[in-house]
């Protein structure tokens, strides 16, 4: 493969308006062209949470802007790129479509191939953003809608082995931060807080650690952590011993998880084990440090890609265009593709044994 190419990619699946132009050159080399984001966050602070209405609107007023200045700041016009990719999905439905139609409309005027991309394969990408990482690897992907172990075996084969079977580990952050009213996003203000405070201060649940396997919850730690708020009013020490007690917890479980992980992760053809973190969680400096310790004890390489491209972006989902373009994996009609709320990476698995969110719509991831 020595074809150079050149896509821009869309994402607007949760609080993030991005875009960005990259080239794939040969050997999977990535230039970057431009890169824009418009974060939402003050817009959905005073909820303490993503509120989808909200969302939805601010994406459709900014989309427009978002892309036309990353194709201004890359130098490149419509007619240069090869592919349009966006995130069609799972995500809050209403930001999704925004990005997938205004994909859709530019790829439609321009004549180009429209390339429908899962936000969670963007993430199973992002690590060769920066590096050639090359398959496979372990994932640990840990942000405010999912957490989940995945083998990266190849573009488009994933495996997934093991998820949480309630909230994600970001949603875990959020929800003490609304309890204790510190601010949202809840992760950032919790490990600042966490910062003076005493981890062994409070004795919470490590939930699921001392079953086997490679599922997580959280849920139960955030209904504890409830409990000790509603039982003692907590002075400023209280609160940042309950942050570092908490995010020691949390710490804990997934790199417990971890461990385990890289047990049964058949591992490289060559002789280098890779985990890569990515999700917004993958910033906190505490679970950072958990996994390297856990990923040199077992002889393995902890990659976790810069933030930026941890958390939600457009660049990832330009790479998951342009590696599904040189590879041909489009779908047949990428027009007439629908956005998914829904749509598990490991489809397979997701189907047969649905760790949550199952039934009538289908499994969530
Ligand atoms: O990947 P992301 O930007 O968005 C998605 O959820 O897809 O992740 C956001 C999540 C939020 O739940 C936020 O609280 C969490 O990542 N987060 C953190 C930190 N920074 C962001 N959690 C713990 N420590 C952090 N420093
Ligand atoms: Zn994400």
């Amino acid at each position: 493969m020595t074809e150079t190419v050149t896509v821009l990619g869309i994402e607007t699946s949760c609080d993030e308006t991005a875009a960005a132009v990259l080239r794939h050159g040969p050997d999977g080399v990535v230039d970057i062209l431009s890169e824009v984001v418009l974060s939402q966050i003050d817009e959905h602070a005073p909820y303490g949470g993503v509120v989808p209405e909200i969302a939805a609107r601010a994406h459709a007023d900014a989309t427009d802007t978002i892309v036309q200045q990353a194709l201004d700041q890359s130098g490149q016009a419509l007619q240069d790129l090869d592919a349009i990719a966006a995130t069609s999905g799972p995500g809050l439905i209403g930001g999704v479509m925004v990005g997938m139609m205004t994909g859709k409309a530019l790829a439609l005027a321009a004549q180009k191939p429209f390339v429908p991309i899962n936000h969670l394969e963007g993430h199973a990408l992002s690590p060769r953003l920066a590096e050639v990482c090359a398959f496979p690897y372990l994932l640990l992907l840990v942000s405010g809608g999912h957490c989940q172990f995945i083998a990266v075996k190849g573009l488009g084969d994933y495996q997934r082995l093991g998820t949480t079977i309630d909230d994600a580990a970001g949603e875990a952050f959020d929800k003490l931060a609304k309890t204790l009213g510190i601010g949202f996003p809840g992760g950032p203000a919790v490990e600042r807080l966490a910062r003076t405070g005493d981890p062994a201060r409070f004795d919470l649940p490590r939930p699921l650690l001392n079953r086997p396997g490679l599922d997580m919850s959280f849920a139960g730690l955030k209904t504890a952590a409830a409990r000790i708020v509603e039982a003692e009013p907590l002075d400023d020490q209280g609160r940042a011993d309950l942050c570092a007690s908490y995010q020691h917890a949390i710490a804990d479980c997934l790199a417990e998880k971890a461990r385990r992980a890289l047990d049964v992760f058949a591992g490289a053809d060559d002789d280098e084990i890779r985990l890569v973190v990515a999700g917004g969680v993958a910033a906190n400096q505490t679970i950072r440090t958990a996994l390297d310790d856990v990923a040199r004890a077992a002889g393995a390489r902890l990659i976790a890609p810069p933030l930026r491209h941890c958390t939600d972006n457009a660049a990832m989902i330009a790479l998951a265009g342009a590696e599904r373009f040189k590879a041909g994996l489009l779908p047949e009609d990428g027009q007439a593709f629908s956005a998914r709320p829904r749509w598990p990476l490991d489809e397979a698995a997701a189907l047969a044994a649905p760790a949550y969110g199952g039934g009538k719509r289908g499994a969530k991831a």
